[in-house]
């Protein structure tokens, strides 16, 4: 981990529980007296929240996959910048739903072929891993049936089907083999609070 603070993912398809794990965890974090800012992807910051309601409303062609591509990394270099960097400097353990993991699947493999232009804009403009991705793993169908139980204007892309989850379930655990030291895979099928205490079990193996 970085010698100041801590930077944890959440990753996974929609629906996974990521979000509540995030919130689970960040309670539990900050119950043992560490500072946790908990924020999300996209969004995360006031610039990034209004590109967040650029890319997720509206029709499924609004933006095509290499502007949706420009959009998310845009709105995670203002993240970074503004909210994640400066929290990590001072010490603080950040927790993010959703990172550059969610750029290489959803439009990496998920959408269009894209993982190369994925990658070197990472590399251009961010150039920062988390130091810990919890990836929560849910079968795609669960996962839908809760995202869209949810509702909600934000489903532009719950709105591409079953076929989409399943490739993109596939995309994370494949990113999980290309980086085994960073990205752990959690169960998510379990009740919300067996599921929150293999994320602190892990978790705690790796925060110093
Ligand atoms: P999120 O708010 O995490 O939705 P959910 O809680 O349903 O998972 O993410 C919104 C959507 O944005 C989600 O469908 C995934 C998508 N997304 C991308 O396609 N690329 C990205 O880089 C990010 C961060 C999210």
């Amino acid at each position: 981990m970085n010698a100041r603070g801590h930077f944890i993912s959440f990753e996974g398809i929609d629906g996974s529980g990521k979000s509540t794990q995030a919130r689970l965890l960040a309670e539990a974090l900050r119950g043992q007296g560490r500072e946790v800012v908990l924020t999300r992807e996209p969004g995360g910051s006031a610039g990034a929240e209004e590109i967040r309601n650029l890319v997720l409303t509206g029709a499924g062609d609004r933006w095509s996959p290499e502007t949706e591509v420009l959009l998310f990394t845009a709105a995670r270099r203002d993240h970074l910048e503004r909210v994640i960097a400066p929290a990590i400097g001072r010490g603080a353990v950040v927790i993010s739903d959703r990172f550059a993991d969610s750029t290489r699947v959803y439009q990496g493999v998920g959408r269009a072929d894209l993982r190369p232009l994925v990658d070197e804009l990472h590399r251009l403009v961010i150039g920062q891993e988390p130091d810990l991705t919890l990836l929560i793993d849910i079968d795609p169908a669960t996962g839908l049936a809760r995202a869209g139980a949810r509702g909600g204007a934000e489903a532009r892309f719950e709105s591409f089907g079953l076929g989409l989850q399943e490739r993109l379930r596939a995309g994370f655990l494949a990113l999980a083999d290309e980086a085994p030291g960073r990205v752990v895979v959690i169960d998510g099928a379990g009740a919300p609070h067996a599921v929150a205490a293999e994320v602190a079990r892990v978790v705690a193996a790796r925060l110093t």
